[in-house]
This record gives C-alpha cells, structure tokens and sequence, in this order.
C-alpha cells in the first residue's frame, strides 16, 4: 500500500526533530555591515559570530546537538583511567565502523598529525582524491608531497557526473606506476570535502583498494562525512538501494586498512574524533603518540562527556529520516540558486552548496581577491558569512604520470546540521539573486596584510575603489 505521508516527507523538506531550544540570531542593518566588514579587515574570518545572520562558513562543529547527545553529556564518567564513558564510545566506533582498534582524539586533524608521523616520511608521497587542508598540510609538515586524484569533471561545476569525488583511476593507475616506491599512502576522503563534496562510490573505493594492494600500499579513509556518503551510494549507486546506510558504511570501511574521523561532522558533537583500524601494532604507536600529544588513551584530548556525545552522535548520523532531510536541506538550496541564476557545483554534494566564483567576478582577476570579493558581498548584501577560497592542488597527467600543479577556485555555502528550516534556505537564495545583480559593480579587495604563518586564513584586506 502506498503511504501518502511517507512520501510527502521524501517530497518536503519537513524536518525528522523539532525545536527544543532556540539561539538569537541579529540582522545588523547595512549601515552596521559596512561598519562591520571594514571592521574585519573585510575577511569572514574576522566577522563576530553576533554580527552574522545566518552563517554558512563551515557545517564542522556547529550542527545542533539531539536531546539524547545531551543528556549523555550528563552521563560523562570523568575517570581519568578507564572511564565508563571511554567504553560506551568504543563500542560504538566500533559498531559503526567494523575496526577493533580505536584512538579517539580531540578533533580529525590531531588524528592526522598521529597518522602522518607513523606513515609518512620525508620525501614520500601521498595519493588521495582529494586532501582537506589541514590533510595536506600535515601531509607537507612530513615534507611530503600530497598529490590530488579526482577526476577532471570537478573542474566543470556544471557537469553533473553522480560521484564527482572518485578517484580518477587513470590518474591514480599513472601516478603509482611512475611514483610507487614514494607512495607511502592512499587516501579515499568521503564525502569528498574540497571536490564540492562530491560522493564517492563503493566501486571506486574497490578499485582503489585494488590498486594500492598491487603496491602493497596502506589505503585510510578520511571519513568525517562517512554517513552522508553513504546515504549518496544508497540512492546513487547501482545495486545499493535496498541496503540501509549501516550496511554501506561497513562495507566502505572493510575496504579500507583504518580511518580517522572528525566527529565534528557527521557525528554531530561541537568537538571530537579518533582513528580507528584494524592494525593493531599501528593503533598502539598510535597510541604512545597520543600520550604525547592528546592525553591518555582513554578520553584522547576530549572531556570523557564528549566521548558520549560522540558515541550517541555516530547512531544519530545513520538514521535514514535524518540523513533524506539533511542532503534534501543541500540540494533544495542548490537548486534555488541555480534558479537564481548561480553556477553551482552539480549535482548537490552533502555539506553544502560549492559556487563557481569565477563565473560571478569574470572581471576580477586573481590579484584583486575575487574570493573576498564574494565573500564580502554575500556579508553586505544579506549579513551572510560563507567561506570561498582559491585552492592550490598538485595532480598527475594520466597520460605519464607526471605531477602538475592546478588551481581549484570555490566559495562554500556549508549547511550546519539540525540548525537552519527552509525559510533561511530560501532567504540565502534570495541574497545569492541579489549578489549576482551587484557583483559587475565589485571592483575587488587589495591585500593589507598576510602574515606568513597561516596567512590564507588572517589576511586582510580592503575594497579597491578605483
Ligand atoms: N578531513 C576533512 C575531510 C575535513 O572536512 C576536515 C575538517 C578535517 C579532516 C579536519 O577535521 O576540523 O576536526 O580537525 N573540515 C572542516 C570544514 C574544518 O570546514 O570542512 P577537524
């Protein structure tokens, strides 16, 4: 029998929870934007939390916690050694992920930093679909060298290919046969962060697994956004539709000799992460490094209440009502903007709306900041703050192998989770029309300041008015 409601709430954007707490939220007037942007030496970075109406600069750390996540908070056992709280979350990473041996750490980039120094040395190179920043970053901390995979689509926002985020297998076939004995390791990032969030399907991660056994080579799995992926191999992938979510990640995971997770994700906590494997020897040295580093073995960085949080957000995150709703929140907007006349990353990824900033600023060169100039449009016109970055990649040719440098220019509309309804989504829509009206009146930012730690992110900038 047919259910009309169930298929109203696949057709609607009626949200799995309700309210249970609110949070403020002010509208400054334009006067105060301008006010406030200079102020911000007009960088997203730099804008007041309180100042920002809706703010889409990162779906990490900021979804809404579920009443259950907080009342576990209360359950927290604060024991130093072998707290009950440190059980609950094991077993539930290891319930959701398949691996014995779990390292939990106080976010996805502390569990970076342990893995690259036991896998990777000086002068290796590491193959992913594509790195997040803080990945490459420690990739480059190792000086090693992070080489980009993803097919040449993710360059066309408007090729609208079902799993934008694989691997290239050509290029990745290429690359070990000309660099194997540099390959320290081969990273599947799911969903694929930096490539507009595109999924990835369980056929490449197959194949890729393939490919690096004939090398001998690990193969990890980035994996905060493990259940959203799924959900995409689920209604995407031929063959899947009948599993649920829980299944797919499993078998995601099986393919793979660990992950780490940034729980600040998926998992729905504000904090939080770990590595999980099924090396044993690895998982230990992972360990004596977290000593170092994080803490004890058994809360890893983290408050041991986080640990529960975590360990109720992993089950939260496979629940199928929630995950149709939260990737549903990200193709409603997409869709909107495109209306709105926006080029938009297709098909809609999982954390949120990627923006062909190029096509919005064809008269902004690199030097005059077409990014900031986004950005800053985006605070002005709607007291909206997102996030837009040019993105330095290395990649291979597939023909030879050989490695080349490409530039990969984005603005991110990132969805937090359980936090906004569709009258936010449609208002963003409505303030992506205007910022395309005024954006041919955008003359650019000029640089004041780039320090030379980390200076991408506390740049500052002023509007070119000339
Ligand atoms: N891997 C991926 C794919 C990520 O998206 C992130 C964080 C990390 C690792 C690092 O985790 O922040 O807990 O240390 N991404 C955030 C973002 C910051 O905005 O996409 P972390």
């Amino acid at each position: 029998m047919t259910d009309f409601a169930r298929e109203l709430f696949a057709r609607t954007l009626a949200a799995p929870y309700r309210t249970k707490v609110v949070e403020k939220v002010r509208l400054p007037t334009r006067e105060e934007r301008e006010r406030i942007l200079a102020e911000a030496g007009c960088s997203p970075v730099f804008l007041d939390s309180g100042d920002v109406f809706i703010d889409l600069i990162t779906d990490s750390g900021t979804s809404a916690m579920s009443d259950e996540q907080w009342a576990a908070l209360m359950r927290g056992d604060e024991a130093y050694m072998q707290s009950k709280s440190y059980k609950r979350f094991e077993a539930a990473v290891r319930e959701v992920t398949g691996f014995e041996h779990v390292v939990p750490t106080h976010q996805g980039r502390a569990a970076e930093n342990i893995l690259m120094e036991l896998l990777v040395d000086a002068g290796d190179i590491v193959l992913s679909n594509t790195h997040f920043d803080t990945t490459r970053a420690h990739v480059e901390n190792r000086k090693a060298l992070p080489v980009d995979l993803v097919g040449d689509a993710l360059w066309n926002f408007q090729e609208a290919i079902p799993f934008k985020g694989n691997f290239d297998l050509a290029k990745l076939e290429a690359a070990l046969a000309r660099h194997h004995e540099r390959v320290a390791l081969v990273v599947v990032t799911i969903l694929n962060n930096f490539a507009c969030s595109s999924p990835v399907s369980l056929e490449n991660i197959r194949e890729v697994r393939r490919l690096a056994d004939k090398h001998q080579i690990p193969l990890f799995l980035d994996a905060c956004r493990f259940a959203e992926n799924a959900w995409f191999v689920r209604e995407l992938e031929s063959g899947q539709r009948d599993r649920t979510v829980r299944d797919i990640v499993r078998e995601m995971m099986s393919l793979a000799d660990g992950c780490w997770v940034s729980a600040k994700k998926d998992a729905m906590t504000n904090i939080g992460g770990f590595i999980a494997t099924r090396d044993q020897n690895l998982a230990q040295r992972a360990r004596e490094r977290l000593v170092l580093y994080e803490g004890f073995p058994s809360y890893g960085g983290l408050a041991r209440r986080d640990l529960e949080a975590i360990a109720v957000g992993l089950e939260e995150a496979l629940d199928q009502d929630y995950l149709a709703h939260r990737v549903g929140q990200v193709r409603y907007l997409a869709e909107a903007m495109e209306r709105k006349g926006a080029v938009v990353s297709r098909p809609a990824g999982g954390s949120g709306v990627f923006l062909d900033v190029g096509s919005i600023y064809p008269h902004l060169p690199p030097e005059k900041n077409p990014t900031i100039a986004l950005c800053a449009d985006y605070y002005l016109e709607g007291g909206i703050r997102i996030g837009a970055a040019p993105f330095p990649m290395h990649t291979v040719s597939a023909k030879t192998g050989e490695i080349e440098e490409r530039m990969f220019q984005f603005a991110r509309l990132a969805i937090p989770r359980r936090v906004y309804g569709t009258g936010h989504l449609d208002y963003v829509a409505e303030v992506t029309k205007r910022v395309l009206e005024v954006a041919p009146q955008n003359r650019g930012y000029a640089l004041v300041e780039r320090p030379e730690v980390l200076g991408h992110f506390f740049a500052r900038f002023t509007p070119i008015t000339h």
